[in-house]
């Protein structure tokens, strides 16, 4: 009976004393005078603050989970965020320490959650020599001397064809086309599918579902974002799968006429496993697509409020800035890591808010601004030491290049033969990346040349 009370007691006290635990911030214990770690809330248990992180924001803006946990702790706090205890900094000093420091001071950190998604043998995940082999990789798929060889022609093939198709559209979705764009130059550089069939159309919308949950929370149970995710890994990896078997087949039968892909090259230069080539495709088109989508978006809308810069490429720097496409980046301390009065503990996710740099005023006047002016000069090369958009040290962004050979090739086309402007107000809204709530419908006029 007294057994049965005390179940019965602690059943009901158990919520109040985890509500306790969790609101009343960290105790991280350490010596007394030794520094500690930053302040911060952990939050609801297991979920921590991670529900708040990933509300909707307007953008430009790094959010009310920023803002609010800023005034209240400063520059540097701690959180948990997808069941993991994070320092999260919007100081830009740390935010390079953390970028320039990977292995000495960081490891990989992103959260299991998302790993699950992207795979073990995910480069984002890897470290030491592994990270190293799959980096050089992709950093000699995409050398500027094959930029210039192979993509410029495959690039230029595909913006001619999507921008071609809109003399007969009149009003066009940014959203959708610039997608449809920057997955037929992907698809074609890793996998030789060609843009605009029906195979390569299926595979993008896998890719859509893939990639709305990769930032969701992680229930596992049909209709979340998070499960759909997965159930899309495992349809890509079907594909990937299947044109690796069709591959080694005809290289085998001696054929000369295989395609100059990623795939290709991991056969040649490479003794990847099936799971291991699937992992570092699924992840260099996860990477390469959306992303150069977006900064394309982000720079037509900019511009139809700015029409005198469409000559500068500073548009893209400055898009790039107001986007914050890749708004922080995640390591994990692999030791204790002593940042002015404080210490990030050994073992604790780190997160560097790239986009609070970025919207910082100290660093950028008026930064919710759109300036593509700011990037000139010499003032505009200092101000590029404190741009971290593509992030840095041994994690820089591989396919920088890539994204600007297309951005360029794109605007090229579009400028040299349309004039366009919003069909209707539609703004960047962060969900939690940055998107358009109303896919930026723009009606288009055709100049003649
Ligand atoms: C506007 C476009 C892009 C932005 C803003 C962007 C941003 C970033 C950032 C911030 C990182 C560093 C992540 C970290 O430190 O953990 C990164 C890494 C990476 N990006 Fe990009 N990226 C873009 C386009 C691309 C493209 C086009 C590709 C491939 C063709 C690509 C492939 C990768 C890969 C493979 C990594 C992992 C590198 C590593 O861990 O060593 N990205 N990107």
């Amino acid at each position: 009976m007294l057994g049965f009370l005390v179940i019965v007691l602690l059943t009901l006290l158990l919520p109040t004393i985890l509500l306790f635990l969790s609101s009343s911030g960290w105790s991280h214990s350490r010596r007394r005078g030794a520094p500690s770690a930053p302040p911060g809330n952990t939050g609801w248990p297991l979920i921590g603050e991670t529900v708040a992180f990933l509300k909707s924001h307007p953008s430009p803006s790094i959010g009310d989970f920023l803002i609010q946990r800023v005034s209240r702790f400063g520059n540097v706090f701690t959180s948990n965020l997808f069941g993991q205890r994070t320092v999260v900094s919007t100081d830009v000093q740390l935010n390079r320490s953390i970028l320039l420091n990977e292995l000495r001071a960081f490891g990989p950190g992103w959260p299991r959650s998302m790993l699950r998604v992207l795979g073990r043998y995910t480069i984002v995940a890897q470290a030491g020599d592994d990270h190293k082999c799959s980096r050089s990789i992709i950093v000699n798929f995409l050398s500027s001397a094959r930029l210039q060889a192979v993509f410029l022609q495959g690039v230029d093939r595909v913006s001619t064809a999507i921008l071609g198709s809109w003399k007969e559209k009149g009003v066009v979705s940014v959203r959708v086309e610039t997608k449809k764009f920057a997955f037929g130059v992907i698809a074609k550089a890793i996998l030789g599918m060609e843009p605009n069939n029906t195979e390569t159309d299926k595979l993008q919308r896998e890719f859509d579902i893939f990639s709305q949950g990769l930032m969701s929370l992680p229930l596992m149970f049909p209709g979340t974002a998070y499960w759909n995710s997965l159930k899309a890994r495992s349809n890509i990896l079907n594909v990937i799968r299947q044109k690796r078997k069709e591959r080694i087949n005809r290289m085998r039968d001696g054929r000369t006429d295989v395609e100059d892909d990623l795939l290709t090259w991991t056969l040649e230069n490479t003794n990847f496993t099936e799971e291991q080539t699937g992992d570092l495709l699924l992840g260099f088109l996860l990477g390469g697509h959306d992303t150069t989508a977006k900064v394309i978006a982000l720079a037509i809308y900019y511009l139809d409020g700015c029409p005198k810069a469409l000559e500068q490429m500073r548009v893209f720097n400055e898009s790039l800035r107001l986007g914050n496409i890749a708004k922080y980046v995640q390591r994990m301390a692999v030791k204790d890591f002593q940042y002015k009065e404080h210490v990030i503990p050994q073992g604790f996710s780190v997160m560097a808010a790239l986009s609070a740099v970025h919207m910082d005023p100290s660093l950028f006047e008026d930064p919710k601004q759109f300036n593509p002016w700011r990037w000139k000069g010499p003032s505009g090369i200092k101000k590029s030491n404190n741009f971290m958009a593509f992030g840095g040290g041994s994690r820089l962004c591989p396919g920088a290049e890539l994204v600007k050979l297309e951005f360029a090739v794109f605007f090229h086309h579009l400028i040299t033969n349309y004039r366009w402007e919003l069909v209707e107000p539609d703004h960047p809204i962060n969900r939690p990346f940055v998107d358009f709530a109303g896919g930026l419908h723009i009606k288009i006029h055709t100049l003649k040349n």
